[in-house]
């Protein structure tokens, strides 16, 4: 580039103006390659995870985000209490097979031998790393106080970080919010214990306990994390295009980004959003032609998974999403909630990515949005 930028300017010098603005827009300085995230030995493919959300990330849909270019998926939470190991729920949700690997099993309870037998029984069934559940603030869990209720009772987080830890011989790793509420902001507090504890990797999501999924998600908490410690840290929290990824990255200091509800029905925005990280310019929507086919073969693994009574009413929501924000959805969704087997299903859902055809051979969001913008 300099060798050119010499040549073009001594020959046309009334260009050197525009040629330097050339040279400085090249190579983009913002555009830096991501970090490279390792949890234990596990090396990650990049820094764009998906975040466990229970009833949503089973293993058919991790295993699609994964393919999509996730770097990292962990299971939808485990309980921890042994009487429930064996019901039909938490067998599906600690069935891994054929899952890319590493495979990461998240686990939720509040007693730490509990916690400690639970995680052994999951590394027992091939778990590859154990995460730790802090930061469901859902009523079931915090009823049994588990989750992001447990952060108002610093001396039981170290008793479970440690009993933990020192149960299994794979890495741990601990999801967390930034405290009880926000007079109690305790992450940094629990951060370095965590970190003294042995924990693998930290996943922070900008949100206390209190505000559940109210107001936007902050990042200072994330960046305070990040400075104090050397383990790696994942931001999470309202991340839903690649500029927030790269706009959270860069603000917080972050090894990585974690995706939860964005990637509901888009699951291609690992991807692009990885895509984005890299290079800096924008993938294309996903073409008609290509979603149908990946759709159709991630709800056959879904029914496979769930069963066809069962397969077929879970797998609504996902449909529900895949069409959100197309036009023609709310119409097309009424009528699909009726359906009750699933080549019918399967049907419906290929009509109406057939009629997306009409609009263009790339998926047009945008239509609906300007159609409600207006
Ligand atoms: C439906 C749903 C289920 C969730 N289940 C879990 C869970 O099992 N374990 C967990 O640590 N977090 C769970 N979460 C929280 C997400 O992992 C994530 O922290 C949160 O949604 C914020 O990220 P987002 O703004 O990208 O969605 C769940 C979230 C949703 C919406």
């Amino acid at each position: 580039m300099a060798w050119r930028w010499t040549k073009l300017t001594s020959a046309f010098p009334d260009c050197a103006y525009f040629v330097s603005i050339i040279r400085i827009e090249w190579p983009p300085p913002n555009y830096s390659l991501p970090p490279i995230v390792h949890i234990g030995p596990y090396l990650l493919r990049n820094n764009v995870f998906v975040a466990p959300m229970a009833g949503v990330t089973d293993r058919p849909f991790r295993q699609l985000c994964k393919e999509l270019g996730a770097g990292y998926a962990v299971s939808e939470m485990a309980a921890s209490n042994p009487k429930l190991w064996q019901t039909e729920k938490s067998s599906r949700r600690i069935n891994h097979v054929g899952e890319m690997e590493p495979k990461a099993v998240q686990i939720a309870g509040a007693d730490p031998t509990m916690l400690a037998d639970c995680a052994k029984f999951n590394v027992e069934r091939g778990a590859q790393i154990i995460d730790i559940n802090m930061g469901c603030p859902v009523k079931k869990v915090c009823s049994s106080w588990c989750g992001s209720a447990l952060l108002q009772d610093e001396k039981l987080v170290g008793r479970i970080l440690d009993a933990v830890v020192a149960a299994v011989g794979v890495p741990v790793t601990l999801k967390f919010r930034t405290g009880w509420d926000r007079s109690n902001k305790n992450a940094l507090t629990i951060a370095k214990m965590a970190e003294s504890a042995g924990i693998a990797m930290l996943t922070l999501h900008g949100r206390t306990r209190a505000d559940g999924y109210s107001g936007a998600a902050e990042y200072d908490t994330i960046t305070a994390v990040k400075a104090a410690v050397s383990i790696p840290v994942v931001a999470n929290g309202d991340i839903t295009s690649p500029e927030k990824a790269r706009f959270v990255l860069d603000t917080t200091g972050a090894d990585a980004v974690m995706i939860g509800r964005a990637a509901q029905g888009r699951p291609w925005i690992f991807r692009e959003i990885d895509h984005f990280l890299r290079t800096g310019s924008h993938l294309p929507a996903p073409l008609v032609a290509e979603v149908q086919p990946l759709m159709t073969a991630h709800l056959r693994a879904h029914y496979a998974f769930y069963g066809d009574y069962l397969g077929v009413r879970t797998a609504r929501k996902h449909i529900g999403w895949y069409v959100r924000g197309l036009p023609g959805a709310e119409i097309f969704r009424q009528r699909m909630n009726r359906i009750e087997s699933i080549e019918a299903q399967l049907d419906a859902l290929n009509t109406f990515f057939e009629v997306q055809l009409a609009y263009g051979k790339r998926l047009q969001y945008s239509l609906c949005e300007q159609a409600l913008a207006a």
